[in-house]
């Protein structure tokens, strides 16, 4: 009798923690930055000032090895909202004018799934995904209605955004995107505002103005040059620039967060702050090196206050997002197919992280980029653990290609100046070895963290790369890839081929 009152008393108090504590009153608020990189004393660069991300990190979990799937913004952004990696949810390459890359139609992402669900969605600032059938959000403002310049840059009228999304609907729990758009390059598209759009909104004579921003700025002498950036003075006023827009940057996540708490949701938000894919510098954005990949990653859970502050050095990938929100709101994925291959998510909740628990899987990320602008196709796997990186490029015969906005930036202008003129780049690498790389490279990375020396034949190493080899297949065949037989191969997977689908060696050697 004892027993059945106290199991009855314990279902319904299990029902009520259901209902009250994981439905209604837990959010997430999820804050990608554009092309940020480590620019922050969170992650010990003390030069550029950040102190709301300081405080931010106060109480949130430090992850000192999160990377992105992909490093380009559209490819990378489809991850983060369809836990897909991009050759499996079909965003090659840039959503925006020409590059017009969307996702397959079938991709249930993020937003539509809690939707279903009954969370209320929103999305403020940037988008840089299609179709909108596949990632629709109640609350929409985004460049798709709207200049970039104001609903990504301008704090003062994003946090108007956030005010107005948070006061519209009081009883439902919520998921709300801010994609911010610095501290993007600008030189491309607005030079007038600089090379980061630096001055947009400074106060100084026609670049407008915004109440809430008080820039900071610097002494290229003072700034800290990346290993992988030439360290020149050319290079040193581009992360000055960079710099001074983290601090608009910074300060917007400052007016996000307060606005969050003048709504009293502060206490019951899950917030995951990261950035879309590798700074806009050389061997950086658009590459698969760790430069291109490694991104900030900070994890704020109010109910895990005993991590707050504490960095957590595994490997984490972006495509972790999908499974963590999912597990905070207690939602399952959905079972469907894509390319009639079933669809499973291979990332992992990071949530059991919090609470020290190890997660059942190894330690292993893997990479998939195809594409950045339409003309860009570089396609590239890559699979990466705590001390070793193999990377495949498959379209290794082509030189690595340049995008527009990097290309006109002064730090690559003086890249290739120095070059043409055969003076010192001061760079630690050489344009031509950028621009042609081998078809694999294998790093071991706990000797040479910088990727300096591709090992991929020597012998001392036959084991560990023919394994990751491997993996490296074995993860392109659950994730439907269809690059999986390339570059040496064609892939057969109809008619006699269907159950059985096979790589045939085109013989291209002969
Ligand atoms: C900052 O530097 C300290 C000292 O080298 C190191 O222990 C710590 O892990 C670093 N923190 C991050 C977030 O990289
Ligand atoms: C942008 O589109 C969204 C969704 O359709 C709509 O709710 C919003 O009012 C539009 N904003 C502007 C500024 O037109
Ligand atoms: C930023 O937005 C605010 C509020 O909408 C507006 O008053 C201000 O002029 C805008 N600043 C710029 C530089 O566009
Ligand atoms: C590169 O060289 C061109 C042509 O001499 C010059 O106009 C330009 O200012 C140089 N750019 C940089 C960043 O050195
Ligand atoms: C993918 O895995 C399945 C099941 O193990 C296998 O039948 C198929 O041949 C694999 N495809 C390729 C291209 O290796």
């Amino acid at each position: 009798m004892k027993v059945k009152t106290f199991r009855n008393g314990f279902v319904s108090t299990f029902i009520l923690f259901l209902t009250v504590d994981s439905i209604s009153s837990k959010n997430v608020l999820i804050i990608i930055a554009d092309d940020a990189g480590f620019e922050t004393s969170v992650y010990n660069n003390t030069v550029c000032k950040t102190p709301n991300l300081n405080k931010l990190a106060e109480r949130s979990s430090i992850f000192t090895n999160a990377f992105t799937s992909v490093s380009s913004c559209s490819p990378s952004r489809s991850v983060i909202l369809s836990g897909l990696p991009q050759h499996q949810n079909g965003m090659y390459g840039l959503h925006q004018d020409v590059h017009h890359f969307m996702s397959f139609d079938g991709v249930e992402s993020l937003p539509k799934i809690i939707h279903k669900a009954g969370i209320r969605t929103g999305i403020i600032g940037k988008k840089h995904v299609g179709p909108e059938t596949v990632y629709p959000f109640d609350f929409e403002e985004t460049e798709e209605n709207n200049s970039i310049l104001q609903v990504g840059r301008n704090i003062t009228n994003i946090k108007l955004l956030v005010r107005k999304f948070l006061s519209q609907d009081k009883s439902s729990p919520f998921l709300l995107y801010i994609g911010f758009h610095d501290p993007h390059r600008c030189g491309h598209t607005h030079p007038q505002y600089g090379q980061f759009c630096e001055k947009f909104g400074d106060g100084s004579p026609g670049m407008g103005f915004m109440p809430d921003w008080t820039p900071l700025t610097y002494n290229p002498d003072d700034v800290i040059v990346p290993y992988f950036v030439q360290d020149t003075p050319a290079a040193r006023r581009d992360i000055a620039a960079q710099y001074t827009t983290i601090s608009r940057l910074d300060q917007g996540i400052g007016l996000v967060l307060r606005e969050l708490e003048i709504a009293g949701y502060l206490d019951d938000t899950l917030i995951i702050y990261t950035s879309d894919n590798g700074i806009p510098f050389p061997n950086g954005r658009t590459n698969l090196y760790d430069s291109g990949i490694t991104e900030p990653f900070l994890l704020s859970s109010p109910l895990h206050r005993s991590t707050w502050g504490m960095e957590i050095q595994k490997l984490v990938s972006h495509v972790d997002i999908v499974p963590t929100v999912l597990d905070w709101f207690k939602i399952q994925y959905p079972q469907y197919e894509l390319l009639h291959n079933p669809v499973i998510l291979t990332g992992r909740s990071l949530l059991p992280l919090l609470c020290n628990k190890d997660r059942e899987s190894e330690e292993v990320i893997f990479t998939s980029h195809n594409l950045h602008e339409v003309t860009m196709y570089y396609p590239m796997r890559s699979i990466r653990t705590k001390h070793f990186k193999l990377l495949h490029n498959l379209n290794y015969l082509m030189p690595f290609q340049i995008d527009q906005d990097f290309f006109i930036s002064n730090t690559f202008q003086d890249l290739l100046n120095r070059t043409r003129e055969g003076i010192s780049t001061h760079w630690y690498k050489n344009l031509k070895q950028y621009y042609y790389r081998s078809q694999w490279e294998f790093f071991d990375l706990s000797t040479d963290p910088q990727e300096r020396i591709n090992q991929i034949k020597n012998d001392k190493y036959t084991e560990i790369i023919k394994y990751l080899k491997e993996q490296l297949h074995q993860w392109q065949n659950i994730t439907s890839d269809a690059w999986i037989c390339q570059p040496q191969g064609i892939l057969e997977n109809k008619g006699y081929y269907k159950n059985s689908p096979h790589c045939f060696s085109a013989g291209y050697g002969v």
